[in-house]
């Protein structure tokens, strides 16, 4: 059978796009100060600022999210006006987002086409499915097409994100942190693929990235934002790091970590036996033996998807366990608040805006959530205004949390700030057990430096680390012992001082 083409065929050419004089105000709070950008028709160029510089917002204004205080946008040099997500579809520009926009119950197939202007009323599976397999063809990667995407890993999410966008025949792509959630390999396949596609004059890329080695290894130019101005930029090849990383900072210092103390630990974690259900009920998660010392950061390397966020729920007490035991201290353990305290645990989960803040509640309210309730050891049952901003204020700054106020609600703070917020409040305080996914997604360069620098001293001052992250590099920078986590189980273990990273990262592949 022949299939006839669709409409929406990979873009024809790409287009150059231009911010004038653009500028955007919340209340009192100025988040972009008239910013001129251009980017030229086919080129990878990359949006760089440090946590709450403005970029996001910046994008959002280009498509059509926010409407800018004041400001214009211009489209392969014509002014136009783009008020909302539709208008700026219909001029060509598209969007991949921090977060999923996928309907979750849908397959990956589903997704793609509903997702289409054109799509017919009734829809001919047979032909649509054929015309996809010939688009999936060209793409680098492939991601299952008939899975619901709820099912799909976070790196598979991702990959289809983009597929989306380029399947829907969008010239102009905004790529909001992009691979975040992606191995090395597959952003490396990703950004390689977006860079053949703007060499070859079909796309013109607008990138936000806190990695360097992707600027350098993809981009032909970059663009700087700092407390929303534009604050410079160039040609890649004209910029050493150590240029853009100025550009961003200005003359501030970056933290360097405390060196590594020799300990000699008690366990203050232990896991054996543990099996339960994963997030699809497919599988089973089963951690034979799991230990982690006091002064001591245990790193736990994996793929994005292999049950190291089961294991998060687990340690938290969000997912039930079917056998086995955990237990804190020498004590049987279950995440009770209570428990919590008493044994000074303290979670940082993935995605914290999600799984660890009330996103509607103000940046204050949301520090002050493990005291609310408690204060000097003793329960309160009143909430004390006065202590809660007194604690706000000065974790806020400490952390260098970008807030417009303390009031400000959570959710409106940039991603890189959330996590800051988050940090500050699991960090405040006496702390024997910290069990963290992922604590540097999403943040900047100087913030990366910073909170890594913290979770080092908590260890040297005695605390026991278990450190899961999708992050090698963070993972062999930290860690005492680092485990591997490959479908469901621990599969390999080996002390960081001497690890192997091809054994590693065969283990993480799944091939043992
Ligand atoms: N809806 C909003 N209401 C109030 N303030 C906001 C809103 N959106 C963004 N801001 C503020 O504007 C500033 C810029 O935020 P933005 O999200 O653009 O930063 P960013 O450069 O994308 O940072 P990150 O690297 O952390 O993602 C931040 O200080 C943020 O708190
Ligand atoms: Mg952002």
């Amino acid at each position: 059978m022949r299939v006839p083409p669709l409409q929406h065929e990979t873009p024809s050419r790409a287009i150059s796009v231009e911010t004038i004089g653009m500028t955007m105000r919340f209340g009192s709070f100025t988040a972009l100060n008239d910013v001129s950008i251009k980017i030229d028709a086919g080129s990878f160029h990359v949006l760089l600022g440090e946590n709450g510089a403005g970029k996001s917002t910046l994008v959002k204004c280009m498509m059509g999210f926010y409407r800018p205080t004041s400001g214009q946008m211009v489209v392969e040099g014509r002014e136009v006006d783009a008020p909302d997500p539709r208008a700026a579809h219909d001029l060509g520009l598209g969007m991949v987002y921090q977060h999923f926009t996928l309907v979750p119950s849908l397959t990956a197939a589903e997704n793609l086409v509903i997702s289409r202007n054109d799509v017919p009323t009734r829809i001919r599976w047979e032909r649509e499915r054929a015309a996809l397999a010939a688009f999936m063809e060209k793409m680098p990667f492939a991601v299952p097409l008939d899975v619901p995407v709820g099912r799909l890993a976070a790196g598979e999410k991702q990959k289809l994100e983009l597929l989306k966008q380029l399947y829907l025949g969008r010239r102009f792509l905004i790529l909001d942190e992009p691979t975040s959630v992606l191995t090395p390999a597959e952003a490396d396949e990703l950004l390689g693929m977006v860079r053949g596609l703007t060499t070859s004059g079909d796309l013109t890329c607008l990138m936000i990235s806190h990695k360097f080695r992707e600027v350098t290894a993809f981009a032909d130019e970059i663009s700087v934002l700092r407390r929303g101005e534009h604050v410079g930029g160039g040609k890649v090849t004209d910029l050493s790091t150590a240029d853009m990383a100025a550009m961003m900072i200005g003359e501030k210092e970056l933290v360097r970590p405390a060196a590594r103390l020799v300990h000699n630990g008690q366990p203050v974690l232990t896991v054996s036996g543990v099996t339960a259900s994963d997030r699809s009920g497919l599988k089973t998660i089963a951690i034979d033996e799991l230990q982690v010392k006091s002064g001591e950061i245990v790193g736990i390397a994996g793929i994005s998807g292999n049950g190291q966020m089961e294991l998060m729920e687990i340690l938290s007490g969000q997912r039930p366990v079917s056998e086995g035991a955990i237990e804190v201290c020498g004590a049987p353990f279950h995440a009770t608040r209570s428990q919590v305290r008493a044994l000074n645990v303290r979670f940082l989960p993935e995605e914290p805006l999600r799984n660890a803040c009330a996103a509607k509640m103000s940046v204050a309210e949301n520090i002050f959530f493990r005291d609310f309730d408690f204060a000097e050891g003793k329960p309160k049952f009143w909430l004390d205004n006065r202590r809660m901003a007194a604690l706000a204020a000065r974790l806020v700054g400490e952390y260098k949390v970008k807030t417009a106020s303390l009031d400000t609600p959570i959710a409106a703070l940039s991603g890189g700030n959330v996590q800051r917020a988050v940090l500050a409040r699991e960090f405040n305080g006496k702390v024997d057990l910290l069990l963290i996914a992922n604590p540097c997604f999403g943040l900047d360069f100087s913030a990366v430096a910073e909170i890594r620098a913290r979770i080092m001293a908590a260890r040297n001052a005695g605390t026991a680390v278990l450190l899961i992250s999708e992050d090698l590099d963070e993972i062999l920078e930290l860690s005492d012992r680092i485990l591997v986590m490959s479908d469901g189980g621990i599969v390999y273990e080996t002390p960081a001082a001497n690890a192997d990273i091809g054994d590693i990262g065969k283990h993480m592949a799944g091939h043992h």
